[in-house]
């Protein structure tokens, strides 16, 4: 976001990618794609490609970070050195830090985590491909995968961003729009509630188009909680099927 929020981002009403300003970019979900993982998930989102895996309950370690209470959450958002333009240094950043902070705090108040007291739940979050929208990708993703590994959870968290382009309110930003654009305003929800987990605002809204980015936002997030649900449901009729042809 560069503040210049430049014009002719939208013209005659489409943005440069051909979307409407309420449109979502086209969203892929797979679930259960890795075989060594307890549960996975594969998303493209646009030109995001982002793949999850789960490990856990499983023991904490090292064993000073076990809590008597509860299971621990770990998320590591990474990005591939190769998933932006400009070659990223391998390894952890004060960014990828602070995605995989705020997005463990969401998913730590949906897991159960008391019903595993000093055990582990790993997420793990690889960013192949990025335009944009990254920590909205990786956490729906996430959740999809923690569900895929049977995690107990109140419901599926799923996320999206609404933002500020060209003057005007649009749902889910992509990277040209988040760079040449006003504001980003990514969230992450629990759709059954519509509690939200996750909030920040990079840029300048007023009240009313907060309110206005909010609600695209929410909408937006309803939109992939169907996709996350249809893939976890085609991944188990599958395994259905086998189970049949089997016997
Ligand atoms: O990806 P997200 O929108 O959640 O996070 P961001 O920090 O707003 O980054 C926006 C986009 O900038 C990313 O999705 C990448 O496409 C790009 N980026 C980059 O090109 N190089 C980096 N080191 C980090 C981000």
């Amino acid at each position: 976001m560069s503040g210049k929020g430049k014009t002719d981002l939208i013209v005659n009403g489409k943005r440069l990618d051909g979307r409407k300003p309420e449109e979502l970019r086209p969203v892929k979900i797979q679930a259960g794609v890795l075989k060594r993982a307890d549960g996975s998930c594969y998303l493209e989102w646009g030109e995001n490609k982002v793949l999850a895996a789960v490990f856990g309950p499983r023991e904490c370690l090292p064993k000073h970070e076990q809590d008597p209470y509860r299971a621990r959450l770990l998320y590591r958002y990474n990005m591939a050195p190769f998933s932006v333009e400009d070659r990223k240094r391998p390894g952890p950043d004060r960014r990828s830090q602070e995605i995989s902070k705020v997005s463990r705090e969401a998913l730590e108040r949906v897991v159960f985590l008391e019903n595993f007291p000093k055990a582990s739940i790993d997420v793990f979050v690889e960013v192949l491909q990025a335009d944009a929208g990254t920590r909205c990708a990786g956490l729906t993703a996430a959740s999809v995968a923690l569900a895929d590994a049977g995690i107990p959870m109140r419901d599926i968290v799923v996320a999206c961003a609404a933002g500020k382009v060209d003057n005007e309110i649009v749902l889910d930003v992509n990277k040209i729009e988040d760079n040449d654009g006003q504001a980003d305003l990514p969230i992450a929800i629990l759709p059954r509630t519509g509690e939200v987990l996750l909030m920040q605002l990079d840029g300048i809204l007023a009240p009313e188009e907060y309110k206005r980015a909010l609600q695209l936002a929410v909408e937006g997030c309803m939109k992939v909680n169907e996709l996350q649900r249809n893939a976890l449901r085609e991944k188990y009729e599958k395994l259905a099927d086998a189970g049949e042809q089997k016997e």
